[in-house]
């Protein structure tokens, strides 16, 4: 039996920050209303001719530096996000494109923020049946470009940014090693409490001069719901994962939430009585990167010596769907 590693991790978020200033100027809202409910400050949004591809592209390519491979090693392409570059077909294959390797297999995953944490478990049993040996691992968002920038949205709008993080995932023999243990979970009873309702395909036709005048298109969000659902489905499935390892939360080095509002991960902290130099949080500098945010915080916690050889660090999502899940891991 082998275990899947990850031995790069990148990422690459648009360089045009948006502060809260410049969301007081579009919206009825205040930096301190933002801070206070969020833990944001800052967010990356793209610019004009930014695409989806392209900032997964720029992650790619730093995961695969890291792990000293080129493109044409990659056997197998998992692209985490809700969006793609244009409706249709998935987001893997305008990367795929653009790394120059065509032939190699692209599957697209849309489980929103849950998005990486499904494509590690997905790629976690391709590696451990031997089928494949390389594979790239995406989680990409570009959100700016879908939200509702008047004061009707503010609520969703201030949360979400654009961003990109890659993992390159390859087998080892140590069973100690690696991906220990996956745990994965949904209920659509609740997928209309974070959702954008149209387009929907059960409109016809799907998109109408009409619709767009609606607020329909705009992601909308139930937030006190979300977070009640939240602050009790992390620390779940947090401890889910490490009680299939075999492991107490004191033998974690670090847990990486999603990022979805510093006062979940606060929340989650208190919930696991864990201290806060043992959870990760970046949201302050980049908001809600949905599908990006895991690995965008790997990223930043293996640079920070954080996570290194031999930490036991644990991966925790929630999002839309409802979708939960978690991922323990030995670096
Ligand atoms: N700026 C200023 N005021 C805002 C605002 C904004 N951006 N957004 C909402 N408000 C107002 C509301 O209109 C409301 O005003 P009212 O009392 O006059 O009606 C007030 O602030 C409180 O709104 P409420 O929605 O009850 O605030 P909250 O304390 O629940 O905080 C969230 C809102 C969104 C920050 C919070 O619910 C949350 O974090 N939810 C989870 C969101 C999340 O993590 N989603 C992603 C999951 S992956």
């Amino acid at each position: 039996m082998r275990n899947s590693r990850i031995t790069g991790i990148g990422r690459h978020v648009p360089d045009r920050v948006i502060t809260n200033f410049d969301l007081e100027k579009m919206m009825d809202t205040s930096d301190e209303w933002i801070r206070e409910r969020t833990g944001i400050q800052t967010r990356h949004w793209v610019r004009e001719g930014d695409t989806l591809s392209g900032l997964a592209y720029n992650a790619t390519m730093k995961a695969l530096d890291m792990a000293g491979k080129k493109p044409g090693e990659i056997q197998f392409i998992i692209f985490a996000s809700l969006a793609s570059d244009h409706e249709f077909p998935g987001g893997g294959c305008f990367l795929q494109k653009k790394l120059g390797i065509p032939g190699v297999p692209a599957m697209d995953i849309r489980n929103a923020c849950s998005g990486f944490v499904y494509g590690l478990s997905v790629a976690d049993q391709f590696i451990k049946t031997g089928m494949y040996d390389t594979i790239l691992l995406v989680g990409a968002e570009i959100q700016s470009t879908s939200l509702d920038l008047t004061t009707r949205g503010r609520d969703v709008s201030v949360i979400f940014g654009d961003g990109a993080g890659a993992a390159v995932i390859t087998p080892t023999e140590k069973e100690e090693k690696g991906v220990l243990t996956t745990h994965l979970h949904a209920d659509g009873t609740f997928a209309d409490k974070l959702w954008a309702d149209a387009p929907s395909v059960n409109d016809n036709p799907r998109i109408s001069k009409a619709l767009v005048e609606t607020d329909r298109i705009y992601p909308k969000m139930e937030g006190r719901f979300v977070f009640k659902h939240a602050v009790t489905r992390f620390p779940e499935v947090i401890h889910e994962a490490l009680a299939a390892a075999g492991y107490t939360k004191d033998d974690l080095d670090l847990v990486i939430p999603h990022q979805a509002n510093r006062r979940i991960t606060e929340a989650v902290a208190h919930q696991l009585q864990l201290g806060m130099d043992k959870v990760y949080s970046n949201i302050e500098r980049y908001g809600n990167t949905t599908a990006a945010s895991i690995p965008i915080a790997i990223s930043e916690a293996v640079e920070q010596g954080l996570i290194k050889e031999n930490s036991l660090v644990c991966l925790a999502s929630f999002g839309a769907g409802f979708t939960w899940a978690s991922a323990l891991i030995r670096w």
